[in-house]
């Protein structure tokens, strides 16, 4: 798998607290586009989880090349998370939580899910789309953080 080279984005949710809640993932695809529809793998063992299986709702925020820190950031367990990483949020429609800055995000309401080994696969509905495509793509290639070189306008 580390050899399929794939953008990255962060997960949002709201936590049991009403707070917005994030995580790394690329294990993200479109599903279909009638209805516009998404899919993200989620792990058991993540906090996410709780967190989708209970508001059944969730964002995809698409990171740019300049949001590496990002990625690093919400890829570790809540605890292990350090202060001095700046991020800010807006709640999208349905109470999403949207990362800011980020080059596009997705509001989905889950519409299908899929138990399997130790994940659940999400099917997200989406609701809204806010694109803001100012940067690159940050990737991950080769279990690293990738950065084309190229702009494609
Ligand atoms: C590049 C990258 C992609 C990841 N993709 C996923 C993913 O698709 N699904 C998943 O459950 N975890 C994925 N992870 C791991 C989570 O980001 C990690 O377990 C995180 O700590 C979970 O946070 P949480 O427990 O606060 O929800 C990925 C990590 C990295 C570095």
């Amino acid at each position: 798998m580390s050899l399929f080279a794939t953008g990255v984005t962060v997960v949002t949710s709201l936590d049991d607290h009403g707070e917005p809640h994030s995580m790394t993932a690329n294990s993200f695809t479109s599903v279909c586009l009638d209805p516009p529809t998404v899919l993200i793998c989620v792990a058991h063992g993540t906090h996410t989880y709780g967190y989708v299986e209970k508001n059944r709702r969730f964002g995809v925020n698409i990171l740019g090349d300049n949001q590496e820190e990002l990625g690093v950031y919400f890829a570790k367990r809540p605890e292990d998370r350090q202060e001095g990483t700046e991020y800010h949020y807006t709640l999208a429609e349905g109470e999403i939580p949207m990362l800011e800055d980020s080059m596009v995000f997705f509001g989905c309401e889950v519409v299908g899910a899929h138990v399997y080994g130790d994940h659940t696969v999400y099917m997200g509905e989406v609701k809204e789309v806010i694109r803001n495509e100012e940067h690159n793509p940050l990737m991950f290639y080769k279990s690293r953080w990738y950065h084309p070189t190229d702009r494609m306008e």
